[in-house]
């Protein structure tokens, strides 16, 4: 495995692979990784030649400079856990070889990004667009490997491609959760003991609602069930819990067909803010 750190030569490697028909996979990621990232290189490495793994913690997408600062980086475990998966190329590029300007190209999402995480942190669709989209750039991917547990990014990545004729192909990938049901995050590992134990509920709570609108309770009675067990678990501040459709994001009254709704929810557990979603 070897690691890159600057554009040029990542870029100078790759064209060569290209040339020599080679077929390239792409894992963007912040690092800090944990089992869901690497189900993503090993599905990449499956699918492709060489298996790319971006790691940088993108400032751009960050409205809070806190979390930022927070952000867990682990650079040494992470590439050794990325080498026993069979990852080939490491890019980990410093935020100068990144943004060497200030980006001032703004993209706008239309209503795909007026909702839920678009609405609790303005400007973060506006970074994830703009790095991934100087990702593909950089990498030139066949395939890009992206988890479902990011929903809305999901979303906001395929307008991207599509609308900027990336020509590449969107590969994303079940979320992987603990045993208890706790989505994989990099942001739980900044949770507390007591802050991890209560950490399930955000599953459990998603479960039961998705049983509740299969039996076909209404999804205003629903949402009003799901956000007082919420405010009944006083270490859980709740953001927002959504019942929408799957592909316009916007809040449903009434599920569609099978496959086409998304419950989603975002809550601070103490100082760490946590998202899930189940599709259904
Ligand atoms: O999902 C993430 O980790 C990030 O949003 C991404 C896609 C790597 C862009 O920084």
């Amino acid at each position: 495995m070897e690691v890159f750190t600057s554009v040029a030569s990542l870029r100078n490697f790759l064209e060569q692979q290209t040339f020599q028909q080679r077929s390239i996979g792409l894992v963007p990621t912040m690092g800090a990784l944990h089992d869901g990232h690497i189900s993503l290189i090993q599905l990449c490495k499956r699918e492709n030649d060489i298996a790319v793994c971006s790691i940088f913690v993108n400032p751009t997408q960050f409205n809070n400079p806190e979390d930022l600062q927070k952000y867990p980086r682990t650079l040494e475990a992470d590439c050794a856990m990325l080498e026993a998966a069979g990852c080939d190329i490491v890019f980990a590029p410093s935020v100068e070889e990144m943004y060497p300007k200030q980006p001032v190209l703004k993209f706008n999402f239309g209503a795909l990004e007026t909702v839920m995480e678009g609405a609790s942190r303005p400007g973060h669709f506006n970074g994830v667009g703009i790095v991934v989209s100087k990702l593909f750039n950089i990498v030139k991917p066949h395939r890009a490997y992206f988890g479902q547990k990011d929903l809305q990014q999901v979303a906001i990545v395929k307008k991207l491609v599509s609308d900027l004729s990336f020509g590449l192909e969107l590969i994303i990938a079940p979320t992987i959760r603990e045993e208890d049901g706790l989505a994989m995050s990099s942001r739980n590992r900044r949770l507390n003991v007591e802050e991890r134990e209560i950490a399930p509920h955000l599953f459990q709570i998603l479960e039961s609602a998705k049983r509740k609108l299969l039996k076909g309770e209404s999804v205003e009675e629903v949402i009003r069930q799901a956000t007082a067990a919420f405010d009944s678990i006083e270490a859980f501040k709740l953001d927002y819990f959504e019942i929408a459709d799957l592909n316009t994001l916007q809040p449903i009254t009434t599920p569609g067909a099978t496959g086409t709704n998304a419950i989603c929810v975002a809550a601070f557990l103490g100082p760490v803010r946590l998202i899930d979603n189940i599709v259904f």
